[in-house]
Formats: structure tokens, sequence, C-alpha cells
């Protein structure tokens, strides 16, 4: 038995021949209709490349949980920051009003270029509830020369060293409201102040996280869908919030909302 419905839709559709997986009607799981296609990919890539199926699930339950928690955990921590905070939600709102007017048409990939106040939120929110930690394991000692006269440090081969973007993202030295959530941090103004590697929140180089653009994208489409429709609220309190690592910071409270119906042209 599976406890995991993905594995257990992966390992069904492997005892399949790819062809007739469009008929398939075996695997009761809710999951179904969004993840066919997907496997139907990756199940061609796994012939191409000759992954065993154990490398095969690996990889399907990596991208899976990657790619699905992090951005529900993101769209939901800024639903409530909004929902606690009128005056930032309604800035959002007027630009949403701005970029749409009355349509409800979907929004594309320009809109979403145009939604600088989001986009400030969702930096902010990932400023926050990214994983506040990462480790590597250090292939070939790492020299550290030594600042001022200091001896230099070596970071051993085989050293596990962890990077602590929790520490980072709240450095008083680059964040005016370290342990607020502000989204003016991302004001043009203050963006250029900032080093480079001051916000890192989907990781740096070779392993930089590969859904980072379709992240950012599917969150600011989520929470413009639902600001443009409805006025949130949450009765949460923003001084007194409580977190709890899972892979991302998540609020240990979840992510109580209503959702109050916009009057059309308010
Ligand atoms: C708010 C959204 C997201 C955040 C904050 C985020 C953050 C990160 C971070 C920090 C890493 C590096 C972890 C490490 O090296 O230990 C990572 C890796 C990864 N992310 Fe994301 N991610 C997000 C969304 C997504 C999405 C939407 C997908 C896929 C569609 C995705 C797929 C992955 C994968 C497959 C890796 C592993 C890459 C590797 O090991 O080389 N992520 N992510």
């Amino acid at each position: 038995m599976y406890e995991n419905p993905i594995e257990a839709l992966l390992s069904a559709h492997l005892s399949y021949e790819v062809d007739s997986i469009s008929s398939f009607t075996e695997v009761k799981s809710p999951y179904k209709k969004f993840v066919r296609p997907y496997l139907v990919s990756m199940l061609d890539y796994a012939e191409e490349e000759k992954l065993t199926e154990d490398r095969l699930a690996l990889e399907v339950n990596d991208l899976m949980v990657a790619g699905s928690d992090t951005s529900a955990v993101a769209s939901s921590h800024a639903l409530v920051m909004l929902g606690m905070d009128e005056e930032l939600q309604e800035r959002v709102y007027a630009e949403l009003r701005e970029i749409f007017g009355d349509s409800d048409r979907p929004a594309t990939l320009e809109d979403l270029a145009m939604m600088t106040q989001l986009e400030m939120v969702v930096k902010e929110t990932v400023r926050i509830t990214c994983p506040p930690h990462m480790a590597r394991t250090v292939e070939r000692d790492i020299i550290l020369p030594g600042k001022e006269g200091a001896k230099e440090r070596i970071i051993p081969t085989g050293a596990t060293v962890y990077m602590l973007l929790y520490n980072l993202h709240r450095n008083p030295k680059y964040w005016s409201h370290p342990h607020e959530f502000h989204p003016d941090h991302f004001l043009p103004e203050y963006e250029a102040t900032r080093p480079k590697f001051s916000y890192l929140p989907f990781s740096y180089g070779l392993r930089i996280c590969p859904g980072y653009k379709y992240g950012v994208y599917s969150i600011k489409t989520v929470l413009s869908t639902v600001l443009r429709k409805f006025k949130v609220k949450s009765n949460l309190d923003k001084n007194n919030l409580n977190f709890r690592l899972s892979i991302m910071l998540e609020l240990a409270d979840g992510y109580p909302v209503t959702l109050e119906p916009r009057v059309p042209s308010e």
C-alpha cells in the first residue's frame, strides 16, 4: 500500500503501457486529472533516460512536493497578511482595478508583469516563508581568507554547511523591519541598496529552484484572481504569529480568512 497518492498513481501507471494511460480509470485520486499529463511526460523521459522505477518515483515526488506545497504556503500566507492589513490590500486592489477595470478576464503574462504592488507582497511573503535553511556537502576544501591579518580558515571536504536563509532574511543590516511583514522592503530604491546575495528565497547557482519563475507567476495568478473578486479578512494578530517549520515556514495556527465578495465597480 502506498501512503502517498502520487506514488500510488505512478506505480499504477507504470504497470500499464504508456499508450493505454488515457483510458486508465482505476486510480481514485483527486490528483489524477492534474498529474496525468505530467506523469505521461515523465514516463517518456524515464524511458529515454532509462531511469529505474524507484528513481522515477523519487523524481516525481520531489517535484510534486517542491512545486505544490511551497506555492500553496506562500499564497496562503500572503492572503492572511493582506487580510490583516486593509490599507495594504486596498493598495493592491487599486492596482488590479487599474489593470483590469470591470473586466473579469483571466490574467495574462503582461498583466502579471504590471502587478508591481502584488509583486512586492509576494517577494516579502517569500522573504518570510521560504525554506529557512539549506544544507550542502563540501566536495573540496574551501579556503576562507582571513580578514585584516587574521588566519585563513578552511571548510574541509566532507563537511556539511548549513545556510540559514532565516537569519539572512532577518538581518537588520539589510532589512529595516526584519520581523514584520513589510512589502516596502522591495521598493526599487531599497532593493537597489541591498547586496545581491542578501535575498535568496529560491537559493542560487546550479541548484537554484528550477520552479521559481513559475512559482511567482502562479502565486500572483492565484492572489490576483482572489483579490479582484473578494475582500479578504483574517482575525489573526500580525504581532503575534506562531510559525512552524515544514519545507517552508508555515503559520502554526493555519490560514483562517473570510472572503467578502467585492461589489462590481467598487
Ligand atoms: C514560493 C515558491 C517556492 C520557493 C520559496 C522555493 C524555494 C526553493 C529553494 C530554497 C530550493 C533549494 C533547496 C535546497 O537546495 O535545499 C528549491 C529547490 C527546488 N524547487 Fe523550489 N521553491 C518554490 C517553488 C517551486 C516550484 C513551483 C517548483 C516546481 C514547479 C519548485 C521545484 C523545486 C525543485 C525540483 C527543487 C530542487 C532542485 C535541486 O535540488 O536541484 N519549487 N526551491
